[in-house]
């Protein structure tokens, strides 16, 4: 019998794997913009490193990790993520100099021996950023909207944004406080078993529980923000401000914990409804104090990573997805206008086609069908004299006329 391939490993032909091609170009590009250059770190490093660096307690070290000895009996394993190795990497280079700032981006698989489904494999690919050597929440903000640049550069929208604050160094104590009293006083069954162990070594984690029992027990629980100090709250509250100026659209999530030991502060985490369970497009947020904690000077950082399994499936079903507009045109008069138009819609993300020809509305209407468009936009006479465009939503029928600036916001 032919040698079957591992569970949870994928061999990736022609066009799928041209989907990886695209979003690591894409990447490079967007990337380079922000001053980013590309780091690339072996797949295997000590296991100690993520140990220490991603938490004993997190089921990515626990439960989900490549582990075996070497031929000399040293424990390696394969690295679930990225950014334990860029720190080490950074430390090892020993490029750090005081003031200065550092952005570095890999790309490339990660193993986690996670059960497999759709989105989720046990050989994944992650494109990953880190920025070391700034403090400031401005860095934080970059961060999210270089990840929002890059998303959208590859196509993708309909996408959410989470973001929260965990709390640092100075108010991260008194919060586990308040979460250690609130566990407490739960009924002895209330936690699974690991979240019982999870209680006294690392609090937080169990807010992180899959179990929906676990869930439901800690509904209630006491949010870092409740108990952020000045300094969390004023960073978090300059990120919120450039996000809202730059116009992404965000929502605060303060259950939002990250499953990974070394997030302080600003975290953030991408979603899409299209792909089913596996939802998380991306993750990320601050990690300061852990470049000291693998031996290395204390220099902050922020970064993220984005699972390319993911965002290919999105770019998949998007692609098959319908159009969101046809323009028709009344008269060649329109033609032009409807270009443009097009154009602005395309340019807010939209998919669609305008008419090149003045045809009949029946032959127009026709095309718009045959392509699948949810909404026909019409170009008349009367649209063109006062800047407003006529949408007819073709599954309902209902039409309205509105002014041309709010059409891409109307059919979003
Ligand atoms: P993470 O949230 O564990 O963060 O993973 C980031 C992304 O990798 C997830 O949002 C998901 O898209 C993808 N991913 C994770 N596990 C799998 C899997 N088994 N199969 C497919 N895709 C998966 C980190 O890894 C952090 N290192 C991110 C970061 C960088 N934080 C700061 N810098």
């Amino acid at each position: 019998m032919a040698i079957q391939k591992i569970t949870g490993f994928a061999d990736l032909f022609g066009p799928e794997a041209d989907a990886y091609t695209f979003i690591e170009n894409t990447a490079r590009e967007v990337f380079a913009r922000y001053g980013y250059t590309e780091l690339r770190t072996p797949v295997v490093e000590r296991t100690e490193l993520f140990a220490k660096g991603i938490g004993e307690d997190t089921d990515v070290v626990g439960k989900e990790m490549y582990t075996f000895p070497d031929r000399r009996g040293r424990s390696l394993t394969l690295r679930p993520e990225a950014t334990a190795g860029v720190v080490r990497a950074f430390i090892d280079s020993k490029r750090y100099q005081p003031g200065g700032v550092y952005k570095y981006y890999t790309l490339g698989p990660m193993f986690r021996y996670e059960r497999p489904q759709k989105g989720r494999m046990r050989q994944f690919h992650q494109v990953n950023a880190e920025c070391f050597g700034s403090p400031s929440p401005l860095a934080d903000a970059e961060s999210i909207l270089m990840l929002a640049d890059f998303l959208t550069a590859i196509g993708l929208r309909g996408l959410s944004f989470e973001i929260n604050s965990l709390g640092c160094a100075e108010c991260r104590p008194s919060y586990r406080g308040f979460l250690t009293e609130y566990f407490e006083n739960l009924t002895a069954d209330a936690l699974c078993e690991d979240c019982r162990r999870r209680m006294a070594t690392n609090p937080m984690r169990v807010l992180d529980c899959k179990r929906d029992s676990c869930a439901e027990a800690t509904k209630g629980a006491p949010t870092t923000l409740q108990a952020s100090c000045e300094g969390c709250r004023e960073n978090f509250a300059v990120v919120k401000k450039v996000l809202e100026e730059a116009g992404l659209d965000y929502t605060v999530n303060p259950r939002l914990v990250r499953g990974l030991d070394y997030y302080k502060g600003t975290t953030f985490e991408v979603a899409s409804t299209d792909i089913g369970s596996q939802s998380a497009v991306a993750g990320g947020g601050r990690y300061d104090g852990l470049v000291k904690l693998l031996g290395g000077p204390d220099v902050p950082g922020v970064g993220f990573a984005c699972g390319m399994e993911r965002l290919a499936l999105l770019l998949a079903e998007q692609k098959a997805a319908k159009p969101d507009f046809y323009v028709a045109v009344l008269d060649e008069a329109g033609l032009q206008a409807g270009l443009l138009l097009a154009r602005g819609l395309r340019q807010a993300g939209l998919r669609g086609e305008a008419a090149f020809e003045a045809k009949s509305m029946k032959s127009q209407m026709r095309s718009a069908d045959k392509s699948g468009a949810r909404h026909v936009l019409i170009l008349g006479g009367d649209e063109l004299a006062q800047g407003t465009v006529t949408v007819k939503n073709l599954a309902t029928g209902e039409q309205e006329t509105i002014s041309m600036d709010r059409a891409a916001e109307r059919l979003a």
